[in-house]
């Protein structure tokens, strides 16, 4: 037992015979920020899937304090304390941002009005608070993924998993939301693992960075070590920046 918050272990996923992900290993300590990153494809969102339960695995093991998750449904994951955000935002149509993030916090809190009033104080902290009464189709995609965050937080995770949040957001507003999951980091204690190809946003947030491609886990290390790397640099070259 290593006493990670998070552990993959020896993680795959094969769709009919497209090979996603092979034996990636990693942990994310209690209390920490890290990255996943690597180029479209890499199997990054396919690794998220696997930890939030929406896939089971090929082979190996995911778990959450010592606890075995992986083959569990998404709702129990949930319930045991994964809260994660989708690529391609997906709010509830024709719900008002409010209701979204109150459905979120309906999962541990049954009372409808602690539901609200703890989705209230997440829009205030996120920004929202002056949008909460809009349907939720009608933000901007800076704003959507934010209630994305939003929605994921009001699950009450011990481990936050983010899917590019920051795709699409001007370097101002990366530079808020990079504040925000800091601030949340430092006075919560929450575990945040995040997929990102702003580099800047992980430079700025992780303190490790694990770095997949083709399914395979390929260097992992500090944001400095990481953009060193001979391997990371030659699987970047011609996609973007590393740094
Ligand atoms: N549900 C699925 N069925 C079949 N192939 C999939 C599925 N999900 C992802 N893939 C494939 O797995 C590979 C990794 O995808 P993904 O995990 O989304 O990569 P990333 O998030 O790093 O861009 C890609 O080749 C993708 O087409
Ligand atoms: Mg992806």
């Amino acid at each position: 037992m290593s006493g990670a918050r998070l552990e993959v272990s020896g993680l795959g996923k094969n769709f009919r015979g497209l090979r996603a992900v092979h034996d990636v290993s990693f942990t994310v300590p209690a209390g920490a920020i890290h990255a996943l990153i690597g180029p479209n494809g890499a199997g990054k969102t396919t690794i998220f899937n696997m930890i939030a339960g929406v896939h089971v695995p090929t082979v190996g093991t995911v778990s959450l304090d010592g606890r075995t998750i992986s083959g569990l449904r998404p709702d129990k994951v949930c319930d045991a304390g994964v809260g994660r955000t989708f690529q391609i935002v997906r709010p509830f149509r024709g719900l008002s941002v409010l209701e979204n993030v109150t459905i979120g916090a309906l999962h541990r809190r049954p009372k409808l009005g602690e539901a609200r009033g703890a989705a209230e104080a997440i829009l205030q902290r996120l920004g929202l608070a002056d949008r909460r009464h809009h349907p939720a189709e009608s933000l901007t995609l800076p704003d959507r993924k934010r209630l994305e965050v939003a929605r994921a937080l009001a699950t009450e995770p011990k481990l936050l998993l983010l899917d590019e949040v920051m795709a699409g957001l001007r370097p101002t507003e990366v530079d808020v939301m990079v504040g925000f999951l800091r601030e949340l980091n430092a006075e919560t204690g929450l575990t945040i693992l995040l997929i990102e190809h702003v580099m800047r946003a992980v430079m700025a947030l992780a303190a490790h960075v694990v770095v997949v491609s083709y399914g395979d886990k390929i260097a992992e290390g500090t944001p400095a070590e990481i953009t060193r790397h001979q391997a990371v640099l030659d699987v970047y070259l011609g996609e973007e920046e590393v740094a």
